[in-house]
């Protein structure tokens, strides 16, 4: 008998599957991304709930001090990657990277803890994850937005996810190249080179590793001193959801303070995200703290935001918004519109569709009563897999499969879009 996505997802989980964490694709990705892990436990969940606990204790037991949960760990060596240990230099005992990315665990956490079926387990687990992730917001707010705006910046584009947007090309002419290590890409030997960022964003991703390293990784520093500093409306908006969803947690567990601290972040979150919006572009859009300007892009950083708790109206215009974007393109969402001279089908973040950003923009659109412009993007996405398989992400004309191949969260993705139907406000 055929095999069913859901079994092909599972299969895929555990081929990834390192015992305590799980890689997001063998060779292009060896080790524990953080977003990645706290997506994946998701899709963990549907066949084995203790183990999609493990994920995400995993991931938080690498928790800095200050606060910080870094978006890579380092658990074993791997020569196959760059940049690996020896060039972030952390000094944690097991490596980490020393930046930060999309936390989804507050959101990954709430949804492990209602859906538990062994509910004494759920409980203990979500109680000692609950203060972690509280710091982790903490620290966001503290050594992102030391002038309590509301909304963090990025020091990196990896800190996104979004590694090649659009949205940095203005900022990285601003990101000087001088004293770049020498170095050798590694992704290459795994994912076709046109599908990949460039050579010349690789040498500032470095730059920027070698500024901020040079500072000691002290978070007290790294805010003001970086070249970098891009407010992005879908990290905001995943940051405000996962305030907003561990508050709920909060309140269902009789942990009153970290509830109201987490609720006041987001009410004040939500009510800043105004300032991002566009009604030129009918979407929300980056803002460079450098420059003090909007980047003038519309790319899916603005339309993540529906992920968030924004006011009705916003929603409803993200969504129409999304079907227009679908007037020239076959899958929905393209990380960059099709329309744009800066659209890439292939590369990375320059156009492709990926599963984990549909799967929060439609998740956030189902909570605001979009269902249709929701259920559209569901089966665009569940479509692409019939056709192009469980790749990383995928050309939103063509369908091509690009990047790696078996890849984790699109396999959770794949379990989530077919297993579940909460909608939680
Ligand atoms: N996404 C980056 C990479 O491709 C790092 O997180 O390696």
């Amino acid at each position: 008998m055929a095999q069913t996505l859901v079994e092909h997802a599972v299969d895929i989980i555990r081929s990834n599957d390192q015992g305590a964490y799980t890689v997001p694709t063998h060779g292009l990705y060896p080790f524990q991304w953080n977003w990645d892990s706290a997506l994946t436990a998701l899709g963990i969940a549907f066949y084995d709930e203790e183990r999609a606990w493990v994920e995400l204790t995993t991931l938080m037991n690498h928790q800095w001090d200050d606060g910080m949960v870094p978006h890579i760990v380092f658990h074993k060596e791997d020569e196959g990657y760059f940049p690996g240990p020896d060039v972030w230099q952390t000094k944690r005992k097991t490596p980490t990277s020393g930046i930060s990315q999309p936390p989804v665990a507050g959101f990954a956490a709430r949804k492990l803890f209602e859906r538990a079926k062994d509910k004494t387990r759920g409980t203990a687990q979500a109680r000692a994850m609950l203060p972690k992730i509280d710091a982790w917001h903490d620290w966001f707010y503290r050594c992102r937005d030391p002038e309590g705006t509301g909304l963090v910046a990025l020091i990196h584009p990896w800190e996104s996810g979004r590694d090649n947007s659009v949205d940095w090309d203005a900022a990285f002419q601003r990101v000087p190249t001088d004293g770049v290590m020498p170095f050798q890409r590694r992704d290459l030997q795994h994912a076709d080179a046109s599908h990949r960022p460039t050579q010349a964003q690789y040498e500032r991703y470095i730059y920027l590793v070698q500024l901020f390293r040079s500072l000691g990784w002290d978070n007290a520093k790294l805010h003001a001193a970086s070249p970098f500093q891009i407010v992005d409306p879908g990290f905001n908006a995943i940051l405000i959801r996962s305030c907003s969803d561990l508050a709920k947690l909060a309140d269902d567990l009789g942990e009153p303070e970290i509830a109201a601290r987490n609720r006041a972040r987001a009410e004040k979150g939500v009510a800043a995200m105004e300032t991002l919006w566009s009604d030129a572009h009918n979407q929300y859009l980056c803002y460079d703290r450098k420059v003090d300007q909007p980047v003038d892009n519309p790319s899916i950083a603005g339309l993540l935001a529906a992920v968030a708790p924004i006011p009705p109206n916003r929603a409803k215009e993200i969504g129409e918004r999304i079907l227009e974007l679908g007037e020239s393109c076959r899958y929905l969402v393209p990380s960059q519109p099709a329309t744009s001279p800066h659209f890439d089908g292939k590369r990375y973040w320059r156009g492709p569709v990926w599963l984990i950003v549909n799967y929060l923009i439609s998740d956030g659109l189902k909570c605001a009563g979009e269902d249709g412009v929701a259920q559209r993007i569901i089966s665009d996405s569940l479509e692409l897999i019939s056709n192009s398989g469980f790749a990383e992400y995928y050309h939103p004309i063509s369908g091509e499969p690009c990047g790696g191949k078996s890849f984790t969260w699109t396999a959770a993705m794949v379990i989530e879009f077919m297993t579940q139907s909460d909608t939680q406000k």
